[in-house]
């Protein structure tokens, strides 16, 4: 780090909050030439997500931002089973073309997520109607369980016709995401109480059948927890032991603004153990929150809560210490990821504007948050060249 930076950062907060607001302006002017996905070109791809709202609107603001700071895109949500795939043999193709079209024209690696999650996937895929006539001649209906032999025909299906659709363009797929507890156990969802603990292998399995010659990962969050990754390497090195080939993993790293949350220590561990075990490390939806806690409330809005204040603090803007603190674990996690970029493909962040985050609205709605690198007037904030400034010359 040189003096000058060193200097800076020993500031108090409302000169650091000045400094980089002149910084911020003055850099801004430089990134419309260099994009971060340049920048880093050669440590890893650098990717984002887009939301069906972006490729549905053709927002082309955001798809500009997006052409001139990446070379990785994810779907956000237009592949996931619910949206792609609501009802048997209904198909919504749309979003994806759309995706593809753009991800195309600007020479991007794309990634398909994801063939099989407990959320977002219709209900009735798990559960069947049966009929039955009773001794009085009537017809009754009543729901069961989809047999397991039944779920699998699905899973083939839905895995073959969208590998088959996009595998020209869509080479990294996660192919199974959340499929396990931060103690390292089976989730209890409805893929695993039907199909058991060969899940997996079947996911990938169908996935490499489709598409052998793509990057298929599995793909999770709180993946830095030892019981976690431990139980990952473990599952996946079964799956390898059956033939199928697993290339790596996907470390969300939705993380909180706290140094603790996780610490870079329990991330670096787990990068290095998974790449010890011969999985390649993709950081696959980066965020970082800056907002309190809010999980015990999900699903409720923030105004119905008697704490709002608390727990929606900056409705206006982003207090510079907050910021600064903002910019400064942004600094440090690329730096984590820098020392391991032989280990690392991609570090992809889960959208591009805060206003775009799903962070504004889980676990409860209503939020104002902040945890990307371009604000919501679509311009790049401290944060941003913090990361950026890591590679980059800095402005003289
Ligand atoms: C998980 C999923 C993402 C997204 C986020 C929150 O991380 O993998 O697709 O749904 O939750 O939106």
């Amino acid at each position: 780090m040189s003096t000058n930076r060193r200097q800076f950062m020993l500031q108090g907060a409302a000169a650091a909050a000045s400094l980089m607001s002149i910084n911020s302006f003055a850099k801004a002017q430089q990134s419309v030439q260099t994009g971060l996905a340049e920048v880093f070109r050669q440590d890893f791809q650098i990717g984002t997500a887009l939301s069906n709202k972006t490729l549905v609107e053709n927002d082309s603001a955001l798809l500009s931002i997006v052409a001139r700071e990446f070379n990785a895109i994810t779907t956000e949500n237009a592949l996931k089973w619910s949206e792609i795939h609501p009802e048997p043999g209904v198909w919504n193709f749309a979003p994806v073309d759309n995706f593809v079209e753009f991800g195309r024209a600007h020479n991007m690696q794309m990634v398909g997520h994801t063939l099989m999650w407990h959320r977002q996937t219709p209900a009735q895929l798990f559960s069947e109607t049966i009929q039955q006539v009773d001794h009085c001649n009537s017809c009754h209906s009543y729901q069961k369980a989809t047999s397991k032999k039944a779920l699998l025909s699905a899973l083939e299906t839905h895995t073959t016709t969208v590998l088959d659709r996009y595998k020209k363009d869509i080479y990294t797929w996660d192919v199974a995401n959340e499929v396990f507890e931060d103690d390292g156990q089976w989730r209890e969802s409805e893929w695993y109480k039907i199909i058991g603990s060969n899940m997996l292998e079947y996911a990938f399995r169908f996935a490499r059948e489709a598409h052998p010659k793509s990057c298929l990962i599995y793909n999770d969050y709180h993946v830095e927890k030892p019981k976690k990754y431990a139980s990952i390497i473990e599952k996946l090195d079964a799956v390898q032991k059956k033939g199928v080939k697993v290339d790596g993993v996907g470390i969300q790293c939705h993380i909180k603004v706290d140094q603790n949350s996780p610490s870079l220590k329990d991330l670096e561990t787990a990068i290095v153990a998974l790449s010890q075990s011969g999985y390649r490390v993709h950081i696959t939806e980066l965020d970082i929150d800056v907002l309190p806690n809010a999980w015990e409330h999900k699903g409720r809005h923030v105004n119905e809560l008697t704490d709002k204040n608390e727990l929606n603090p900056y409705t206006n803007a982003l207090p510079p210490s907050i910021s600064q603190q903002l910019s400064e674990r942004y600094r440090s996690v690329f730096e984590l990821f820098i020392k391991h970029r032989d280990k690392i493909d991609r570090v992809s962040f889960w959208g591009t504007t805060d206003d775009e985050s799903w962070k504004n609205g889980l676990p409860i709605a209503g939020r104002t948050s902040y945890p990307l690198l371009f604000d919501r007037k679509k311009q790049p904030k401290p944060a941003y060249f913090a990361v950026k400034n890591l590679r980059a010359a800095p402005t003289p």
